[in-house]
């Protein structure tokens, strides 16, 4: 019986273990977590969402101060259209957050970026081709593009010094969405280097309507790998979503695919950026507390714990601060929910939005806990402790159990010391 540590991902002559463990916005998936599956051979990302945010945090630089302040008269306009991301900040954050994550790395893995269309920063065009060039400049490994379509993304920075050494990769949940991208980028003579197929068990946004239970990623991955033998290319496929042992992974990478994509099991890590009271709500979760809404205003459906406190909050957009799902046109579904409840308390008291939520800062203050399906199981990753908690796990034993483990078993940790 094989486990993932039977398989590599080859890249070019160099191999790697096959795990990649998937973006998390917003700081989910840290720095910290992405450094250990590099370490341990494999690749992990960090998130490109909010990266002003994340910079100051990290760093403590003072971005989303500066903005507030410049544009703090506009706070109780619902008009946001004035509201622009000032470009060389938002450069400097992401060559930070990319440069110092670079600087840490050891060991024979690669750190890639999850870089996601639908932060239109009231700039989609400017803010998207400032970020993917600016990770390119801090040194990033890899830039997986997500969340849309990424039709015209690459030909953005198709002048980078860096744009055929970068690899690049693709996150799509059909054969359709594939065909689109490569029809739109064949002009550039840049294949890509892989292909992550996101099926419908994933956390995050889904690439689905909510007819998503209607797919299966299996298939969809068959139909990809098919599609791609057909045409001669020879792409990595990668796929992702509900892969929960690594027998699920093997089951994968015995029929085609390269490598596995993986991120729930790392969200009840030490490494993980949740804080520790919501990881114990990712333990505590049952099916029945999971659901798929359209509570996002990135228009795509989403994967979260039904008592996340995001759902039906009502708090004032916080669009001078953050701003990042303003469209070209300065607009968020959120804003036009939060001002029909305004309409009917206007003292601002008591309002709850049950439609949508304020993603940015719901996202940013880790209370739209965001999970794949099989969040229900991750009881059985760890130990009850006498308190009635659970036992955090490492990323490198998550990462381990992964690689080694055969026939769905998962390895519990060892007993932390009282
Ligand atoms: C907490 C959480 C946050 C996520 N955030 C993002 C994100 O910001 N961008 C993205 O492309 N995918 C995101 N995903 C999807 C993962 O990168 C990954 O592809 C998927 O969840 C893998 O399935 P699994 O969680 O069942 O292992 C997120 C997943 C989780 C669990």
């Amino acid at each position: 019986m094989k486990c993932v540590d039977d398989f590599r991902l080859k890249f070019g002559k160099k191999e790697y273990v096959p795990i990649i463990t998937g973006g998390m916005g917003v700081d989910i998936s840290t720095a910290d977590l992405a450094l250990v599956a590099a370490r341990l051979g494999g690749i992990g990302h960090i998130s490109d969402a909010m990266t002003p945010a994340v910079a100051d945090q990290r760093f403590r630089t003072g971005f989303v101060k500066q903005k507030l302040k410049k544009y703090k008269f506009n706070v109780a306009s619902s008009d946001k259209s004035a509201i622009q991301f000032n470009l060389e900040h938002l450069a400097e954050a992401s060559r930070l957050h990319v440069a110092r994550t670079m600087e840490a790395k050891k060991g024979d893995g690669l750190i890639f970026i999850n870089v996601m269309e639908k932060l239109t920063m009231n700039n989609p065009r400017e803010t998207l081709r400032v970020r993917v060039a600016s990770v390119m400049d801090g040194g990033i490994d890899g830039i997986t593009l997500g969340a849309g379509l990424h039709l015209s993304t690459l030909g953005l920075v198709q002048d980078h010094p860096r744009f055929r050494d970068v690899k690049f990769g693709l996150i799509v949940s059909s054969l359709r969405a594939l065909t689109l991208f490569l029809r739109k980028n064949a002009r550039l003579n840049r294949p890509l280097d892989y292909i992550v197929v996101e099926g419908p068990l994933a956390g995050g946004h889904l690439g689905f309507d909510m007819n998503w239970a209607e797919f299966d990623l299996k298939t969809i991955v068959d139909e990809i790998l098919q599609y791609l033998k057909q045409e001669g290319l020879d792409i990595p496929v990668v796929p992702a979503g509900g892969i929960f042992t690594g027998t699920d992974a093997v089951e994968f990478l015995e029929t085609g695919s390269a490598a596995v994509q993986v991120a729930t099991r790392f969200t009840v890590t030490k490494e993980c950026g949740l804080p520790d009271k919501v990881k114990q709500e990712y333990f505590k979760a049952n099916e029945e507390d999971i659901e798929v809404n359209l509570v996002s205003t990135t228009g795509y459906p989403m994967r979260m714990l039904k008592n996340s406190p995001a759902i039906g909050a009502g708090i004032r957009p916080n669009c001078e601060a953050y701003g990042y799902l303003l469209d070209a046109a300065g607009k968020c579904s959120y804003i036009d929910a939060y001002n029909r409840e305004l309409e009917k308390h206007p003292d601002g008291k008591n309002i709850s939005v049950k439609d949508k939520t304020c993603m940015c800062t719901q996202m940013r203050n880790f209370d739209c806990w965001t999970c794949g399906h099989n969040a229900y199981r991750l009881k059985d990753t760890s130990r009850r402790l006498p308190d009635g908690t659970y036992q955090l796990l490492t990323a490198e034993h998550v990462f381990k159990d992964y690689q080694y483990s055969k026939d769905h078993q998962i390895m519990l940790p060892a007993e932390e010391a009282a």
